[in-house]
């Protein structure tokens, strides 16, 4: 294996990916429309892809981009519950007419593995931890169904077709390049910017509230092992750390990399956000051999660096 095809690879994960793909000697075309990507998070690697602007939905420029290539890495997405609760059809036509699209472009090209980016938020609010992948799911936005049907088409195509499919689950990816301007930012972004330009975050609710966060080099990882597993038979695993740490204790660890001492504000939870979150990744070690390269404090740490060395004099 070592021709592949990255979609969204000007984007957060994408990009990661991207760079250590070619890194290890991969041959990496990029499919990206640039929507929520940037042609800087290419900065790094862009002489060394072939970069290809344009959209996961067009069935002609998913061919093409799927030609000559072993592995499929397919990150592209609108993803962002707030745009998907904002305009469900726009997501879907992305999220999952996109998925649909480059799933028969690579059957249609002989594609090898085809692996996708699934989301934690399948899981909705399902109170039981750890989320293990036989689990009851529970969507609570069109984005949350959105990359649950993918993962449904991902192991039915592996099924029918002669096209070996994986999906790699992330919980609450992080880590540098991840996009603190965005109306939809992450978390840690968010507390990163506003705690290194001197000014209180919000937390919502209590901050007793907590996530399985999941540095970015883990999420690279996984789906490298799962570019490289024998038999995965269309499944889906979760990528993440399999442990928790709430909001309260998150900032509190941001201001000690930031060197900062500014109280949070407390504000409203709010609607339909899970109070806990923490995986089991005992499937994704038995399935693709994932287990976790960076700790959280370690990850943390790296990307509150990144962002200190990262700011405008
Ligand atoms: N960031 C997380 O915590 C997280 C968690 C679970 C799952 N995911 C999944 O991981 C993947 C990558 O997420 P991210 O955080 O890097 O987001 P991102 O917005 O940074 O990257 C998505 C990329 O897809 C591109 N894109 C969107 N629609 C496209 C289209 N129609 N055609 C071509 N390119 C298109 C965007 O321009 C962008 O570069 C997504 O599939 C997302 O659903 C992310």
């Amino acid at each position: 294996m070592s021709h592949c095809l990255v979609t969204g690879g000007a984007g957060f994960i994408g990009s990661h990916l991207a760079h250590a793909l070619v890194e290890q000697g991969w041959t990496v075309r990029i499919l990206d429309n640039l929507s929520t990507g940037h042609e800087y998070n290419m900065a790094a690697f862009r002489e060394r892809v072939e970069f290809v602007e344009g959209s996961i939905t067009d069935a002609g420029t998913a061919r093409r981009c799927c030609e000559g290539v072993d592995v499929v890495f397919h990150e592209a997405a609108l993803a962002s519950v707030p745009r998907s609760v904002a305009d469900p059809y726009e997501s879907n036509r992305h999220n999952v007419d996109g998925t649909l699209t480059m799933l028969i472009a690579a059957r249609d090209a002989g594609v090898k593995r085809f692996v996708y980016a699934a989301s934690s938020s399948a899981y909705g609010d399902n109170p039981e931890l750890p989320k293990t992948e036989d689990m009851r799911y529970a969507p609570m936005s069109p984005y949350a169904v959105n990359k649950y049907v993918g993962e449904l088409y991902l192991s039915v195509f592996d099924q029918l077709y002669d096209l070996s499919c994986v999906g790699v689950r992330y919980f609450n990816v992080f880590g540098p390049r991840q996009d603190p301007q965005s109306q939809y930012a992450a978390v840690i972004p968010l507390f990163i910017t506003k705690a290194l330009a001197g000014e209180a975050p919000v937390i919502n609710g209590d901050g007793s509230f907590s996530r399985d966060f999941t540095f970015i080099d883990n999420v690279v990882h996984a789906n490298i092992c799962a570019a490289k597993a024998d038999h995965p038979g269309g499944r889906t695993v979760n990528v993440a750390c399999g442990d928790r740490v709430s909001l309260n204790e998150l900032y509190d660890l941001i201001q000690k990399h930031a060197g900062t001492d500014i109280p949070a504000v407390y504000g409203p939870v709010r609607a339909g956000d899970v109070p806990h979150s923490q995986a089991d990744i005992s499937l994704a070690k038995t399935v693709i051999g994932y287990e976790p390269i960076v700790d959280f404090a370690t990850g943390l740490e790296r990307t509150v660096a990144w962002y200190k060395q990262s700011q405008p004099a």
